[in-house]
């Protein structure tokens, strides 16, 4: 946990993260954040994905009077990233208007793990306490395209 904004990035982070990135990210979740479309649940969220290639995506979430055709905000980032073709996801920042380190759902750790098992996550409540986790941590064993291996024909 840390308080990004007022003194800077300490602990675990800061050995492979520098200040100035995280802040960067931070700031383009925010931005993507006040982007949110979500009148049913009015709870806003950002995301931040930063690529191999140096690359910044975004995105927010998306909700719908059909409420199950909601996307997240971490879909809809790495949506962006596949169209966008802007690399390899390393680092995922997440902000919610949230009292703790708002973490990703479940589906949305589904489908951030697809593009990168090894991805950093890294959470924001509202104030800038952050958490961060691997997607190791965040979803042990998941299921990915090597458990599609060995199917019978049908
Ligand atoms: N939501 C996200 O976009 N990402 C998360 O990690 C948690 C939840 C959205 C989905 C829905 O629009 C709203 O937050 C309330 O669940």
């Amino acid at each position: 946990m840390g308080e990004a904004s007022r003194q800077g990035v300490t602990g675990r982070v800061a050995n492979t993260i520098s200040p100035d990135l995280l802040e960067r990210l931070r700031s383009a979740a925010l931005e993507a954040q006040s982007r949110s479309y979500s009148p049913y649940s009015n709870f806003p969220v950002g995301a931040a994905l930063w690529t191999d290639r140096d690359r910044v995506v975004t995105g927010c979430n998306v909700e719908n009077a059909s409420y199950g055709l909601t996307r997240c905000a971490e879909q809809t980032a790495i949506q962006r990233c596949v169209v966008e073709d802007a690399g390899k996801p390393l680092v995922a920042v997440v902000v919610g208007n949230t009292d703790r380190p708002l973490t990703p759902c479940g589906s949305g750790r589904q489908i951030l793990a697809e593009f990168n098992p090894d991805l950093r996550v890294i959470c924001f409540s509202r104030t800038g306490e952050f958490a961060e986790f691997t997607m190791r941590e965040l979803l042990p064993g998941a299921f990915d395209r090597d458990g599609l291996e060995g199917t019978e024909p049908q």
